[in-house]
């Protein structure tokens, strides 16, 4: 299976085939993902805070995502990979936006950039587009303007917002960007820009007219069970499974039940202890003479993966 691109989404588009898209923000996701043929992995500044904690999106850095890039494009074939522009690091000039959007490409590994606005960044799509970096585009609710909408709020409602999330939409795909982001506004005005455009939409809290969806990958498996909002749904419930798995590793090892013989290194595999009963039967069967450990009844056993390979052997990607 070839790797997706632009032109991968905008046959997709044209298809009527729905693109799929998830937040990735490390090598192991990204692996799991792209084994799933999810077709772009976003690498969001949602990180900041699934991953660090923030309130917001707006204390993360370009390095920040830069380094975070370069792990999911480590853990991904086919995917493709979208760096998100981080707060401020393209609003305050065209030349420092050209520069970090390269750097994303360039140190990240991500294949195209996204970042949120419409018209007023026209004129830097068409830039970044003419330097060969492909733009994704995303508007309605813009978690970089959180202060100036005043909360995460669904947008678009008022008198004249559809018409303007509209025109963003066109200015946008005039300007070169490949794909746009709808989020948190109502189906119907994502309908009539999914209509209006030739390059992909993909929603989030945008309703089913978009051609994908998106969603953060902590808020799909149920990482944190206080986060429920309306247009998420969650495919499993892993706070309460991770906590489950953990209260078991608390317990065995506070018992001493972990690690077990099973799980120990020895020094050299004739100093295993052997079991009293196993020996004894094992000694007579052999006249009075002990087996090796290995060939001993219910012999530990091996050191699995400290063979030529080392304490752990090499993944195969196949
Ligand atoms: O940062 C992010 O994860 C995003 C998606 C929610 C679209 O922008």
């Amino acid at each position: 299976m070839g790797k997706v691109t632009i032109h991968t989404l905008k046959k997709m588009k044209e298809r009527g085939e729905k693109i799929t898209m998830l937040t990735a923000y490390d090598a192991t996701f990204a692996k799991l993902l792209d084994e799933s043929h999810v077709d772009i992995l976003l690498v969001g500044d949602s990180l900041g805070m699934v991953i660090q904690g923030n309130e917001t999106t707006l204390p993360v850095t370009l390095d920040e995502m830069i380094y975070h890039c370069r792990a999911v494009a480590r853990g991904a074939r086919r995917a493709q990979i979208v760096g998100d522009m981080p707060f401020m690091s393209y609003q305050a000039g065209i030349e420092q936006a050209l520069i970090n959007a390269g750097r994303l490409i360039k140190d990240g590994g991500a294949s195209a950039v996204k970042l949120e606005g419409g018209a007023q960044h026209a004129e830097l799509v068409s830039k970044l587009v003419a330097c060969g970096i492909p733009v994704m585009g995303h508007i309605g609710l813009t978690p970089q303007s959180f202060h100036q909408l005043g909360g995460f709020k669904i947008q678009g409602r008022e008198s004249g917002a559809a018409d303007r999330l509209v025109e963003d939409a066109i200015a946008l795909e005039a300007a070169g960007a490949y794909a746009i982001v709808l989020e948190g506004i109502p189906t119907e005005i994502a309908e009539r820009i999914t209509a209006s455009i030739s390059i992909p939409t993909i929603g989030i809290g945008a309703g089913a007219g978009c051609d994908g969806q998106v969603l953060v990958i902590y808020d799909l498996l149920g990482m944190d069970d206080s986060f429920k909002p309306k247009f998420v749904r969650r495919y499993e419930s892993f706070a309460t499974r991770i906590r489950t798995a953990v209260d078991a590793y608390v317990t065995d090892v506070k018992d001493g039940a972990f690690p077990a013989e099973a799980e120990t290194f020895y020094l050299d595999p004739k100093a295993r202890p052997r079991r009293p009963v196993a020996t004894v039967s094992a000694m007579a069967a052999a006249g009075g003479c002990a087996p090796e450990p290995d060939e001993e009844e219910g012999a530990a056993p091996s050191d699995a993966g400290d063979g030529p390979g080392g304490l752990y052997s090499t993944p195969s990607r196949d």
